[in-house]
């Protein structure tokens, strides 16, 4: 019989008066912002009324800078490295409303990330600083909170120049409370990890901490539960513990999985470990944490096993930032990169050059993405004035414990990076420092190697390796052989490599079985760094990209998502591509697709530059004149057709690194790449000439999302001209305006354009190849969103997303 309402709300007035112990609460909402220095920020009585009200995570520099129509500054100090966004300093005050026994309990504030120099108070006092602007931190509030309203502030201070790329500002990731009892499940656990992965057998080693922060030893009955992924329970176990007054009592136990479900790239199954906390015949604490069995093991004669079984790493690196958001890592953001790298085909990700969020954590759990988990730029020796070395030498320890608290129960994470081209890395004084702490971390979690990636090279960086598990070389796959004669043992693999080194990088991956994996500068286009893929960039730190430039521009998958033709390229050699045959057309004048070209004069070192050729078959005025056309193949046969004339076949492979280039005067119509595997057409890829503009195109990622408040849903606007072909032309290429009403908000707006300094906030943004995509925020009520793109003199363009689900 259905609950009438009265019973209902009886029955929530009972549940409310118990306290829900271990409960979590997001702190999502309802921040109180200000930018700028504020004289006493940190008092209560300080009147917030008229701040903004923001919803973390949030970076306030990706917004337009006061009285700016955009957030760029060419004259920030960080320059091209930002992308000419400066930092800053600000204030976030939230209430907390407690009541008395939330208060009087144990009370932990858990930040997932804040960038950088986060002091928080809590009613006035202070509370707690975390300087790395990439670890999770928490600030211990108990017996600071009293019954009723609290008022936690937080100051932010980016001072520039920070960072080496686009960091963004602010409360960056997510941030909870946990309310807790004095005797609950410490925060510092729970660990697993595999022992014994085997299609007959699963063994995994968890240990449980409690900690009881009473006067009082405490004796409390710790039930664990494992559920498969269809929520079957494969084991159960009741213990009592006993937890001695003041102190935390680890309980480990080795769980046995008969014929487990092993987490792979290509069946992420995950198990939940169930911890439940009982005592005085009440359970104060139930806490769910999911996990994989599986295991990773590497060396120089098998590279690397996962399962036990050799896995090529298809690596990509990425940076933190979701672009039209910023460094925001609101979870769908960071999320959707990895759907993004999975469906190009990457197996791996290495997290440069900082801790992961655990959205993309979670979402390389459940896609099945390997990652390498970087924790540092920087160790002592600053690369830029103001970054992670002034704390290095005070802060190492507590940050690499962080980052192996939030990413060891993570399947997923199969190494720990220790850093990235630290400049003591040829001293001795480097060596050491790097002994020093991957001991650190082998103590902390002895089951994942550890590694850290170089960027110079032979003998000099000798003992830096040594004190590794695996190698990560930048940029020389040239040295693989030679350096393998000289150290046997060695475990490799391309940390970093260049877009145009593709073939080789992975062809070293095919055939040297201690070179494990390739990972390309960059999976996915970021914002700072500015102009490093520009075909006019000149190789020298202090002349990147001259403002406007904002976007590395080196990404396989540009900034707004889409795959560039370099990610073809790459699915092409490693036989992943949706379609085995890709076909682009060369930019007709060299280096002409980019403003300033001439601007510096390219010094013929274009690493990160992929290269000038588009999907587009529509090149007015150029009727007649030959055109390059590139066509990528993974099979043996290509021929090439423009308006059902065949232009040729030939053989491609190895020998041709699975391409080949024709020359075709330019005719409108419909240019077609046929391949052909034992003489067969099996493949097809086709460009054709579009008209002018004539709709605009909306298409959405997702159209139901979560009423959270939090969710994002992607919507991409194409130009299209009358028969609904898309327009790629640039000088096509036309303003949108982008309204979002109904339940959800405009998070932000990007088209991909490296050097067009346009506002991400305010909906106006020119389309760049005819397309521009924004995040769109879900609210808090349940209902429509209705998303409208203007463009002039085209019909506008709707699409409507459904907001609903439990909050
Ligand atoms: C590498 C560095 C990366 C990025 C890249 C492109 O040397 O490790 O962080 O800076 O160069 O400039």
């Amino acid at each position: 019989m259905p609950l009438n309402k009265a019973v209902l709300s009886f029955l929530l007035v009972i549940a409310s008066a118990v306290p829900v112990w271990g409960a979590q609460r997001s702190l999502s909402h309802d921040w109180a912002f200000k930018l700028g220095p504020v004289e006493g920020g940190e008092r209560p009585e300080t009147d917030d009324r008229d701040w903004r009200r923001v919803t973390v995570p949030h970076d306030f520099s990706i917004e337009d800078r006061p009285n700016a129509s955009s957030p760029f500054d060419e004259g920030t100090p960080t320059g091209s490295a930002s992308g000419y966004i400066p930092g800053g300093t600000a204030w976030y005050r939230r209430r907390l409303s407690l009541n008395a026994d939330e208060a009087a309990g144990v009370v932990l504030l858990h930040f997932e990330a804040v960038y950088m120099d986060a002091d928080i108070w809590v009613n006035g006092l202070h509370a707690g600083r975390h300087n790395y602007g990439y670890t999770a931190f928490q600030v211990d509030l108990t017996g600071l909170l009293k019954a009723g309203d609290n008022v936690v502030a937080v100051r932010v201070q980016h001072d520039d120049p920070s960072s080496r790329w686009y960091a963004g500002s602010g409360i960056l990731r997510p941030v909870h409370l946990d309310l807790l009892d004095h005797v609950h499940l410490s925060r510092t656990g729970p660990a697993i990890a595999t022992e014994i992965a085997t299609e007959a057998i699963g063994e995994v080693g968890v240990s449980i901490p409690i900690a009881n922060r009473s006067a009082q030893p405490v004796s409390v009955l710790l039930t664990t539960q494992v559920l498969d992924r269809s929520g079957r329970e494969v084991d159960r176990h009741v213990q009592p513990v006993r937890v001695p007054a003041g102190a935390t009592e680890a309980v480990a136990r080795r769980i046995v999985i008969r014929r487990p479900h092993l987490w792979s790239i290509e069946t992420p199954d995950l198990y939940t470990l169930v911890q439940q906390v009982t005592l005085g015949g009440r359970v104060i604490e139930r806490r769910d944490t999911k996990f994989g069995v599986r295991t990773v093991a590497v060396d120089a004669e098998r590279g690397f096993l996962l399962n036990g079984k050799r896995v090529l790493l298809r690596g990509g690196n990425i940076h933190h930032d979701n672009y039209m958001i910023g460094g925001a890592g609101a979870p769908r953001a960071d999320e959707r990169k990895i759907e993004l790298m999975k469906a190009a085909g990457y197996n791996a990700v290495r997290n440069a050059h900082n801790p992961a969020s655990k959205a993309t954590l979670d979402a390389a759990d459940r896609l099945g993405m390997l990652v390498i988990n970087e924790a540092f730029d920087t160790w002592a020796v600053p690369k830029m004035p103001r970054d992670y070395a002034r704390f290095f030498r005070s802060d190492w320890r507590a940050d690499i414990d962080s980052l192996i608290a939030t990413g060891r129960n993570h399947p997923s994470v199969v190494m720990w990076s220790i850093g990235n081209e630290i400049p003591e890395q040829d001293r001795p004084a480097g060596a050491a420092r790097a002994r020093e702490l991957a001991d650190h971390v082998r103590r902390r979690d002895p089951t994942r190697p550890v590694t850290a990636a170089v960027n110079k090279f032979g003998e000099p960086v000798a003992a830096f390796l040594a004190a590794l598990d695996v190698s990560g070389y930048n940029y020389r796959p040239q040295d693989y052989r030679s350096d393998h004669q000289l150290h046997p043992g060695r475990v490799m693999y391309g940390s970093e490599s260049y877009p145009a080194d593709a073939f080789t990088s992975w062809r070293a991956v095919e055939t040297m079985p201690w070179v494990i994996g390739d990972f390309v500068w960059t999976a996915v286009d970021y914002l700072g760094e500015a102009s490093i893929g520009w075909t006019g960039y000149n190789a020298d730190y202090t002349r990147l990209g001259p403002y406007p430039w904002h976007l590395a521009y080196c990404g396989e998958i540009d900034a707004t998502g889409l795959l560039r033709p370099a990610a073809y390229y790459r699915g092409i050699l490693w036989k992943t591509g949706k379609n085995p045959i890709a076909a682009f057309v060369r930019f007709p004048e060299p280096e002409g697709s980019l403003p300033d070209k001439n601007f510096y004069p390219a010094s013929g070192r274009r690493e990160w530059v992929q290269p000038d050729i588009h999907p587009s078959w529509t090149w007015r005025g150029h009727e007649g004149k030959p055109l390059q056309v590139v066509v990528y193949s993974e099979l043996p046969e290509v021929e090439l057709f423009l308006n059902g004339v065949s232009l040729g076949r030939r053989g491609v492979g190895v020998d041709t690194r699975y391409q080949t280039e024709f020359a075709v005067p330019y005719r409108a119509g419909k240019l077609e790449a046929v391949g052909y595997r034992d003489g067969k057409p099996v493949a097809h890829w086709v460009l054709e000439t579009a008209g002018m503009p004539a709709a605009v195109r909306l298409t959405v990622d997702r159209s139901r999302i979560s009423p959270d408040g939090s969710d994002l849903a992607y919507v991409t606007a194409e130009l299209v001209d009358a028969d609904g072909r898309t327009v790629y032309a640039r000088e096509d290429d036309l303003e949108l305006n982008v309204v979002v009403e109904g339940n959800g908000t405009l998070a932000g707006v990007g088209n991909g354009n490296p050097y067009k300094p346009e506002s991400f906030t305010s909906g106006r943004r020119t389309t760049f190849n005819g397309r521009a995509v924004a995040a769109i925020r879900s609210g808090r009520t349940p209902g429509w969103i209705v998303v409208t793109a203007r463009a002039k003199g085209l019909p506008t363009a709707t699409v409507r997303i459904r907001a609903e689900g439990p909050e």
